[in-house]
């Protein structure tokens, strides 16, 4: 038996005989040789294929590859000035395993072929880096809660209530029932939980049905969230701060290659982490907004995208915008007791533009604040009963959060659209393939 090592083993290894098995990357063909660049999950090589070291059969074989196809090769490591990772492989034998004619991604493409070619293009260096990136924030996102003490908690992905706003709401066929929506947050089913676990955190699946073609918002995303019994607004914003920093951190630490394949500037990355996010509260944004960006925003009005870009420019760190008046936050965000007209919400905003990362509030526990803000949103509070149960039986103060995935994401590794983080994007215009 054979023993396969990756491209990067083979790198490191630097010299002596090696099998390894991928799939052809390019590949220039010549008279007395092929050039071959072999990829695999974890790097590329080159391989070279001599007409006079090989068998005619192989040598055929190097010649007919197609770009993709997949194969099987041994043979010595050279050291190798001119290529670009500094060896290269003479090749010894070769077998095609899954032959790959006319593969659809060439040169000249356009964004919306590669996302009809989606399944095919996850094999580029740009979406190989990009995931493993993913890999390394979704496990970081975990590995933190769960060293803070938090516990692993599903909610429901059918259920019965709005969270965030009706205009948003996937409505699903159950049974000819009508009134049951795809989840947009965990939030109505984690909150019930924290009676019985205390703090509890989840990655899972929302959706939203967003109608409009942005940069930032799809209509499927992973959502990290969590809730805390006895977690007050302050200790929030510090779980928010410190949920990030570990997560970026992480990154740095992991995916160093993948952040230069992707052209990132890590230093900003490394700047961003290094010192306190800013604090505000919405009010200050304002003025901030004002005095130094010229832009006059009516109090009361919600910070939209270019506000918030405006604002993240004068920063080079995340900001933390708290206090946002009640008008414009989620019914369940509680009022300040110092000012009835501002919420203890926050959001959470990404530096160089990538907007809201984090959505964030101290929860209401009076009941009949509640009712009373669900009625003025148009919502029947009858179907809240079960999560008004929880102001009912031993109601605690407590908060929670949720991040965008993608959003954090589609900071750390720099690209332009939130699209490219996520491995089949959904949004208003593709739910295929
Ligand atoms: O601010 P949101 O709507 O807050 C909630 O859903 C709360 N119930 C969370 C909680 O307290 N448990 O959403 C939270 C975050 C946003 O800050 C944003 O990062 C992300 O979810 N998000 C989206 N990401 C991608 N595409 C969309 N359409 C998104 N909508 C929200
Ligand atoms: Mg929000």
């Amino acid at each position: 038996m054979e023993t396969y090592i990756s491209v990067k083993e083979a790198l490191q290894k630097k010299a002596g005989n090696v099998s390894l098995r991928g799939w052809v990357y390019r590949i220039r063909t010549q008279k007395s040789n092929v050039f071959i660049m072999l990829r695999d999950e974890s790097g590329i090589i080159q391989l070279v294929a001599w007409k006079d070291k090989l068998s005619e059969k192989d040598f055929k074989t190097a010649q007919s590859l197609g770009i993709e196809a997949s194969i099987l090769v041994s043979g010595a490591l050279r050291k190798e000035e001119r290529s670009p990772q500094g060896y290269e492989i003479d090749i010894d034998s070769l077998e095609l395993v899954g032959s790959s004619d006319n593969y659809p991604i060439s040169k000249d493409f356009s964004e919306e072929f590669l996302l009809d070619v989606r399944h095919l293009w996850l094999r580029s260096m740009k979406m190989n880096a990009i995931l493993k990136i993913r890999s390394t924030v979704i496990g970081a996102i975990h590995e933190y809660f769960r060293k803070e003490g938090f516990y692993e908690y599903q909610s429901p992905i059918l259920q019965s209530v709005q969270c965030e706003g009706g205009s948003t709401l996937f409505n699903v066929d159950y049974f000819g029932e009508k009134g049951v929506f795809l989840a947009q947050t965990w939030q109505l089913y984690a909150e019930p939980a924290i009676f019985s676990l205390g703090k509890i955190y989840t990655v899972a699946p929302s959706f939203r049905a967003e109608k409009s073609k942005t940069s930032r918002h799809l209509t499927e995303y992973w959502h990290a969230e969590m809730e805390g019994a006895w977690i007050d607004f302050e200790m929030l914003q510090d779980y928010a701060e410190g949920l990030i920093k570990f997560v970026i951190g992480r990154v740095l630490e992991n995916n160093q290659e993948e952040l230069h394949v992707l052209k990132r500037d890590k230093r900003k990355l490394e700047t961003a982490i290094s010192k306190q996010f800013v604090r505000m509260s919405y009010t200050d944004a304002l003025n901030k907004l004002k005095t130094k960006a010229e832009m006059d925003v009516e109090w009361g009005k919600d910070l939209r995208t270019i506000e918030e870009d405006k604002l993240s420019m004068l920063y080079d760190t995340f900001i933390i915008v708290t206090r946002y008046p009640k008008s414009v936050k989620a019914f369940y965000m509680k009022e300040d007791p110092k000012d009835q007209r501002v919420v203890l919400g926050f959001d959470c905003i990404g530096p160089e533009g990538y907007g809201e990362i984090i959505g964030a509030s101290e929860r209401e526990s009076d009941l009949g604040k509640i009712k009373q803000r669900l009625i003025e949103q148009g919502e029947d509070p009858r179907q809240y009963e079960f999560y008004l149960d929880t102001r009912r039986y031993g109601s605690v103060p407590h908060s929670g959060f949720g991040m965008g995935v993608e959003r954090l994401i589609a900071y750390i590794t720099g690209v332009d659209n939130i699209k490219d983080t996520i491995p089949f994007p959904r949004t208003i215009n593709r739910y295929k393939p």
